[in-house]
């Protein structure tokens, strides 16, 4: 079958994967630049921020910020000299740190494994090497070691332009991709899931443990069980699993985390472009398919496997968009999809152990006008007994947000039988609510948000941090005290202070944190304090991270274009105090990846990122001289060095000879 040029060429990866516009129909949808270029164009620059950009242009921040800082006692909680913004094909750390690439696609985890090599791929070799398009990082201590442990590694989805050589040729200015082989879809599969590998640092540098005894590959293929209330529910059995309990793989693992009981949790966000084909007349899965964009297409497995076709296999969708639990210590350990958590498009699973013991799960649904989460499980955690603990999150309540316009907050319960979750609406049971989270929110009267990513709670401060990508097709009649601007194309972040202190609780307040964007033009609104630089500002707000001493680190997804003038990266944001809403560039990636998982060791020593497609952009990135399809850098680029992230990696970043990171 001869497929027209992949939509994964021609539109950015953030653009397509993280719906920033349906990704089954980009062309309505312009691109940031010039949604940016429109809304905030010169005229407009001019007709409405004359007086801010009069006095940014004629003082930096910067100049201005030390000697009252210091006076006012308002100095940033973050001691480290920024990064300087810009877009270039390398990634930059601020002086006095290290920024060493520990792992990059296709590196062997076993000594059995072949070394990467591009030209000769192969689904066996890509089974044994760590995946692709590396996303959510979490760090399990061995034996409380900040020094040793396991890295766990989401690989969210696959380029196939930046994979395989060749796909893509270009011929009187037309560039077009070729279908892909079965083996290339095999590949495909086995770069996707997820990598457990053990590290160590030595001699101040981190290394990984090749054929470490925790060393494993989970990919679309691994068999995992479906659990909780959903597991063996008509709607989740195949042809393949008449039990409902057994489930191939998992797709399309964004963020994720680290429970208190040391398993790695993995969300499943963007599972709708995975299906083709099209449901049988007057299905019962049609109107959850549609809330859901199932099916997209935009992947080639349908071609090979019938699973992947909703006209021969219907119910295999309902099987994906769960939270996936693995046992990272016990290498025979099969995954567990939590059903219990909800089934929509995961970002993340950050967790906290509430007052009572309870353990509570922050959850995003990433996807225009979507919803913020949270579980609570109905057991308590017991540090004392690790297995007391594995299926905890079998049993809880799930709840949405509803954020009001006098600051409170309400969480929900995503519970049948309360409420519209009845019969009249379509729900038989708990499993029919968790299967189609979404609808059940809508009747519940979520707030609908712009885009909600990382939802991170901070055991330090009390409060949760909501990150909020974008949502540019939000209009003046939509805006609302939670997403305040309309064509909303910085996204923003609110803070939760829960009811007394306690995650578990069903009330709270909110507040905005922070209105992203360049602060120096008015008509943007953005919220950075005056003591950001022209460097501290950023959009489009991601992953989080926050270190043990409960300091935000916010990376970014989509600042990769020309009208903000710089790639994504790691910005250190202050939530304390008189500098609360300054921020600081840290670290930066190259031209075209985003930047995902910021992690940091228990001992601040070391933050872990994940560079994710670098190199990918469409036509954009010419002026670079950076191919936007896969080509050999080393032959392409003078200037190449074989320690830059030119394909996803996470690294490694350290003080130079020590210490805690931006202390
Ligand atoms: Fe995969 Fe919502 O980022
Ligand atoms: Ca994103
Ligand atoms: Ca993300």
């Amino acid at each position: 079958m001869n497929q027209p040029f992949s939509q994964h060429v021609l539109f950015k990866t953030s653009q397509l994967e993280e719906a920033d516009g349906p990704p089954h129909n980009p062309s309505d949808n312009p691109t940031m630049g010039e949604i940016i270029g429109a809304r905030f164009s010169r005229r407009g620059f001019l007709q409405g921020t004359l007086a801010v950009s009069a006095i940014t242009a004629m003082v930096s921040p910067a100049a201005l910020v030390s000697a009252d800082a210091a006076r006012a006692g308002t100095a940033s909680a973050f001691q480290f000299k920024e990064v300087e913004a810009g877009v270039d094909a390398y990634h930059h750390v601020a002086e006095g740190y290290d920024a060493d690439v520990l792992l990059r696609w296709g590196d062997r985890l076993f000594a059995d494994a072949p070394e990467f090599d591009p030209l000769k791929q192969s689904a066996a070799a890509q089974v044994r090497q760590f995946g692709y398009n590396n996303d959510y990082v979490g760090f399990i201590p061995l034996e409380g070691s900040s020094t040793r442990g396991l890295l766990v590694v989401n690989h969210e989805y696959t380029n196939p332009h930046l994979m395989f050589p060749g796909i893509v040729t270009v011929a009187d200015g037309k560039v077009k991709q070729a279908p892909l082989t079965s083996e290339q879809v095999d590949i495909e599969m086995a770069a996707h899931g997820g990598s457990i590998v053990e590290i160590e640092k030595v001699n101040g540098k981190w290394r990984i443990v090749l054929d470490g005894r925790f060393n494993r590959r989970i990919t679309a293929d691994t068999g995992m069980e479906l659990t909780g209330p959903a597991a063996g529910h008509a709607r989740l059995q195949t042809k393949a699993d008449p039990s409902g309990r057994k489930v191939l793989g998992t797709l399309n693992n964004c963020a994720g985390g680290v429970t208190p009981w040391n398993t790695y949790v993995m969300a499943e966000e963007n599972i709708h472009g995975y299906f083709s084909g099209k449901l049988p007349e007057k299905h019962r899965e049609s109107a959850n398919y549609k809330r859901f964009g199932i099916p997209e297409g935009s992947y080639e497995w349908a071609r090979f496997y019938d699973r992947f076709d909703i006209g021969k296999e219907p119910n295999e969708p309902n099987r994906f968009g769960w939270i996936v639990e693995i046992d990272a210590l016990d290498p025979t350990a099969v995954p567990k999809k939590r059903t219990a958590l909800g089934r929509t498009k995961h970002e993340g699973a950050e967790s906290i152990v509430a007052k009572d013991g309870r353990v509570v799960f922050y959850l995003g649904d990433d996807e225009r006008f979507d919803y913020v989460y949270k579980f609570v499980t109905a057991g308590k955690f017991d540090p004392t007994n690790r297995s007391a603990n594995m299926n905890l999150l079998d049993e809880g309540t799930l709840y949405v947000a509803k954020f009001a316009e006098d600051g409170s907050v309400s969480w929900l319960p995503v519970v049948f039988g309360k409420g519209p979750l009845n019969e009249a609406n379509g729900f038989g049971s708990q499993a029919d609510v968790l299967i189609e989270t979404r609808r059940a929110a809508d009747l519940l009267g979520a707030t609908k948000m712009d885009r909600p990513e990382d939802v991170q709670p901070n055991a330090r401060n009390g409060k949760v941090y909501v990150l909020l990508t974008n949502n540019t097709k939000r209009s003046d009649e939509q805006v609302d005290a939670a997403n305040p601007r309309a064509g909303n194309a910085f996204g923003h972040i609110i803070e939760i202070a829960e009811a007394g202190g306690d995650f578990a609780a069903t009330t709270g307040t909110w507040e905005v944190l922070l209105k992203c964007g360049d602060p120096s033009i008015a008509a943007v609104g953005a919220t950075f304090s005056t003591e950001t630089t022209k460097n501290g500002w950023f959009g489009m707000p991601d992953n989080c991270a926050i270190d043990s001493a409960g300091r935000l680190w916010v990376a970014t997804d989509g600042n990769n274009n020309k009208a903000t003038g710089r790639t994504d990266g790691l910005w250190a944001v202050d939530t304390e105090g008189a500098a609360r809403s300054t921020s600081k560039l840290f670290y930066r990636v190259p031209v075209g990846a985003e930047l995902c998982g910021p992690l940091f060791t228990p001992d601040d020593q070391t933050a872990f990122v994940a560079v994710q497609h670098p190199a990918d952009g469409g036509e954009d990135w010419k002026g670079h001289g950076r191919p936007s399809y896969y080509e050999d850098l080393s032959t392409r680029w003078p200037d190449f060095r074989p320690d830059m992230p030119t394909r996803p990696s996470v690294v490694a970043i350290t003080k130079t000879g020590g210490g805690k990171i931006g202390a």
